[in-house]
C-alpha cells in the first residue's frame, strides 16, 4: 500500500530529507524540486507533501498524510489525535525565555507581558512558575517585541542563538529541548502497519547511526 509522507517547509526540511536518502529513498524530487508541492518518491510507493508545521499535524489527523514529520515545538503546542513515534533526534532547539539586557522579565515585578508564536506553551510555562503573565501572540519576528516595547520577554525557539544575539536578546531561562518527531496517523498505523513500521525502522536505524558518528567526533 502506498504511504503519503508529509514533511515540514523550513527549517527541517534539509535534514530531514537527507535522512530519508540516507534510508535508500528516492527523494531526489524534493531535493530538485521547483514549486511542486506533492512529490513522488522514484524508489518507493511514497508521496511527499511539503507544508508548513502546523498544517503537517492537520494532514496526519485528518490522515491525508499517513506520516509527518515535524518539530516538537508544534507538537507541544498543537492537536493530539496521532501517535508519536520516534524522535528524529535533529532539528534540535531549545525553547527559551528571552529579553533585553539587565531586564529579565522573570524578574519583574507585577505585571508581566510576553510575546510568543507559542501561547499554549508560554501558558503553561508561566503558569507552573506561579507568574501571572499575559501572553501576546505573535506570528513572526517575535524577537522584535521587547525592542519595540510591545512586551517584556518573549517564548520562542532559539538554534544557533544568532537571531537573539543579533536583537540584543538575552536567554533567562530554558522551557524545553525540542526536535524533529515522526507522528502517524491512528487508523494508517492499523491499516498500513507494515509499511509505516518499515519507514519507522528505516529511520530509526539511521538515527541510531548518527547517534554513534556523533559520538565518536
Ligand atoms: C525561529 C525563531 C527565531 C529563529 C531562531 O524562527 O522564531 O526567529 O528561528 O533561530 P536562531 O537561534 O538559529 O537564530 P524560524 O526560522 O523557525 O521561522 P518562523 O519565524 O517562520 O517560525
Amino acid at each position: 500500500m502506498s504511504l503519503s509522507i508529509a514533511l515540514t517547509k523550513g527549517r527541517l526540511e534539509k535534514t530531514t530529507v537527507d535522512m530519508l536518502k540516507e534510508c535508500g529513498y528516492g527523494v531526489d524530487g524534493v531535493i530538485h524540486k521547483n514549486r511542486e508541492l506533492v512529490i513522488a518518491d522514484t524508489v518507493k510507493d511514497i508521496r511527499y507533501f511539503l507544508v508548513k508545521s502546523n498544517d503537517c499535524i492537520t494532514y496526519v489527523e485528518h490522515g491525508v498524510a499517513d506520516v509527518g514529520i515535524v518539530g516538537k515545538d508544534t507538537l507541544m503546542e498543537g492537536g493530539k489525535d496521532y501517535y508519536e513515534m520516534l524522535d528524529l533526534e535533529c532539528g534540535k532547539c531549545r525553547f527559551v525565555v528571552a529579553g533585553l539586557k539587565d531586564k529579565n522579565p522573570l524578574h519583574k515585578v507585577g505585571h508581566i507581558t510576553i510575546g510568543t508564536k507559542y501561547p499554549k506553551i508560554t501558558q503553561e510555562y508561566f503558569q507552573k512558575k506561579g507568574l501571572d503573565a499575559e501572553i501576546i501572540k505573535i506570528d513572526g519576528s517575535v524577537e522584535l517585541s521587547p525592542l519595540l516595547g510591545l512586551c517584556d520577554g518573549i517564548v520562542d525557539i532559539t538554534e544557533t542563538g544568532t537571531t537573539l544575539r543579533e536583537n540584543g536578546l538575552v536567554i533567562y531561562d530554558t522551557v524545553a529541548e525540542v526536535s524533529a518527531r515522526v507522528i502517524v496517523n491512528k487508523v494508517s498505523f492499523k491499516m498500513k502497519k507494515k509499511e509505516v513500521m518499515q519507514l519507522l525502522q528505516d529511520l530509526e536505524r539511521i538515527v541510531q547511526k548518527n547517534a554513534s558518528r556523533n559520538q565518536s567526533e
